[in-house]
């Protein structure tokens, strides 16, 4: 309450009027009715009653942290231009500034962040040529790879619509019908599934991007982020013990860790190939439920991320900021990852609704890398405050092309290749699926106690399951590998006999090597 010092501090509405009695309404006497032209409160109530924005339909829960990126110049041990015209990577000890946004993915807003659950690992670069969103996981494959079956997978792993619990059931009935999510599943029920803390992870783009120099010469690319503080998982148990302490674990742990100046950071890599179908390969680059192996397109350093700064305001801040892959800047480009292009259309459409038509004005979504402001001829929609006229714009000209000072295009020309594209419409799976083999390669690279830890949960997971769902997971697993299958199988007490009878699935498409395997079953 005042003490009649004029601190600077004065409370007001957001009229300008002074608040004078934030303590009591206004009432006929001390003990009421109240009146209706009381605006003071009226208005304070009905802010507070529009308060909450919907939350993300996936990636409820998050934390935004700011920093930079600072480039090395180089594209491993070439010049970036190489490969890149993307002007925050051409120069070494060049810095952009950026924020980051980690999040859980099926938990609603108030969730465990010590859940099984892949980790959002959103960039958003403040770059001179505009923003650039780098919107990726903490694991570097997904559990399908054509942009149609997102709802259903969502909706698998979200709560049952009708009791609003997460049910394995649910979840393995589509994966068991899902063949190449066998990869994602064997990185989510490992250790990796849990991440110690925001700070102690990987970063993934997951999907194929392109680049593009200044000749137009493209290249398909993935990128990396490695923690320098290294990589930290949680145990079931551990992970337990967490989540009965603290929901938000990971929040503070990202929070205390940037007050107290020990920034975490991480070296950002590129993996690159020659832009085209590589028949050579057998399984598709455009693939995301697959990796590129290391030993064949290696890892090429980028820069180092720093992060630095918290946010002001969790609301404005974080449940405000809006990331999307349709976000690229010059130099960098889309690839036809059939995941990729669905994305693109859902992250705007999204935010449209869940944040408002304005959503770019917001301070935090504002390109504010771009030297001088940025005028458009955008007007009008909800939240819409204020026109950036240009100077000596005619405030009446909000279209293009104009003789009376509009706004014009970009005095530049653009380099442009763009790939010839032909083919008949259809509606199929690509060609290349072979939907085991990585999965089989990672199984093979576990460490025991992961290896362990990976049985565990998935086969402590389906002994809740219906048998159905039982048998084909098992039938799939034995397919990834026979170790794999025979252990999950004695912790639900199967055997390969038991799931010998199964055919493969309507439409799946097995390789030589799958067949083998399945005659060995049988
Ligand atoms: C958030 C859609 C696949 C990473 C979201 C949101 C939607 C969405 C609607 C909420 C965005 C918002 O409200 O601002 C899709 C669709 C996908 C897909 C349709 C597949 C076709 C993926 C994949 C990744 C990913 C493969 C990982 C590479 C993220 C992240 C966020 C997010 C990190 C949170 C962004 C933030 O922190 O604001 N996604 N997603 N999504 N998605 Fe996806």
């Amino acid at each position: 309450m005042s003490n009649g010092q004029d601190t600077g501090r004065q409370l007001a509405n957001r009229q300008g009027h002074p608040i004078t009695n934030n303590q009591s309404q206004r009432t006929i006497g001390s003990r009421g009715p109240a009146t209706l032209e009381n605006y003071q409160f009226l208005e304070k109530i009905s802010h507070f009653d529009r308060e909450r924005i919907p939350e993300r339909v996936v990636h409820a829960r998050g934390f935004v942290a700011y920093g930079d990126f600072e480039a090395t110049g180089k594209i491993g041990d070439e010049p970036a231009s190489k490969y890149t015209r993307a002007k925050l990577f051409q120069e070494a000890g060049k810095k952009t500034e950026l924020a980051i946004r980690f999040s859980t993915v099926i938990g609603g807003r108030d969730s465990s962040e010590a859940a099984r659950d892949p980790r959002g690992f959103a960039v958003k670069f403040y770059t001179e040529d505009g923003n650039w969103d780098l919107v990726g996981n903490n694991l570097a494959v997904f559990f399908i790879r054509d942009a149609i079956k997102f709802p259903d997978v969502i909706h698998s792993l979200k709560p049952d619509p009708v009791t609003f619990r997460q049910e394995p059931n649910r979840i393995l009935d589509f994966m068991s019908q899902t063949p190449e999510s066998m990869h994602m599943l064997t990185h989510l029920f490992s250790p990796r599934g849990i991440p110690a803390s925001y700070r102690h992870m990987e970063g993934f783009g997951v999907n194929t991007y392109k680049m593009v120099n200044a000749q137009g010469k493209t290249s398909l690319v993935k990128y990396h982020f490695h923690p320098r503080c290294g990589i930290a998982s949680l145990t079931e148990e551990e992970a337990a013990k967490v989540q009965g302490q603290d929901l938000g674990s990971a929040s503070k742990d990202l929070y205390e860790s940037i007050e107290r100046g020990d920034y975490p950071q991480w070296d950002m890599f590129v993996q690159i190939m020659e832009d085209h179908d590589h028949p050579e390969l057998d399984w598709d680059p455009l693939d995301d439920t697959k990796i590129w192996p290391e030993d064949q397109f290696p890892l090429r350093h980028m820069g180092v991320m720093t992060l630095n700064r918290n946010v002001q305001d969790f609301h404005n801040e974080n449940e405000q900021i809006a990331m999307g892959t349709g976000v690229l800047v010059d130099g960098l480009d889309f690839s036809d990852d059939k995941m990729l292009i669905g994305r693109t259309f859902s992250y705007s459409d999204t935010q449209r609704y869940r944040v408002g038509p304005n959503y770019l004005q917001l301070p935090v979504n504002q390109p504010k890398g771009v030297k001088g402001k940025v005028y458009t001829n955008q007007r009008g929609g909800e939240m819409s405050y204020g026109v950036d006229l240009a100077p000596g714009q005619n405030p009446h000209v909000n279209y293009e092309p104009s003789i009376h000072n509009g706004l014009h295009e970009a005095d530049r020309e653009e380099p442009n290749n763009p790939p010839e594209v032909s083919g008949r419409l259809t509606r199929s799976v690509i060609e290349r699926r072979n939907d085991y083999i990585q999965a089989r390669a990672r199984y093979n690279t576990m460490m025991d106690w992961e290896r362990d830890e990976l049985i565990n949960v998935l086969g402590g997971m389906m002994q809740s399951c219906e048998l159905d769902v039982q048998e084909r997971m098992l039938w799939h697993l034995f397919l990834v590998h026979d170790d794999y299958g025979s252990r999950v199988g004695q912790m639900i007490g199967m055997k390969a006999d038991d799931v010998r009878h199964l055919q493969p699935l309507p439409k799946q498409v097995l390789t030589e090597e799958d067949k083998r395997r399945l005659e060995k079953l049988g």
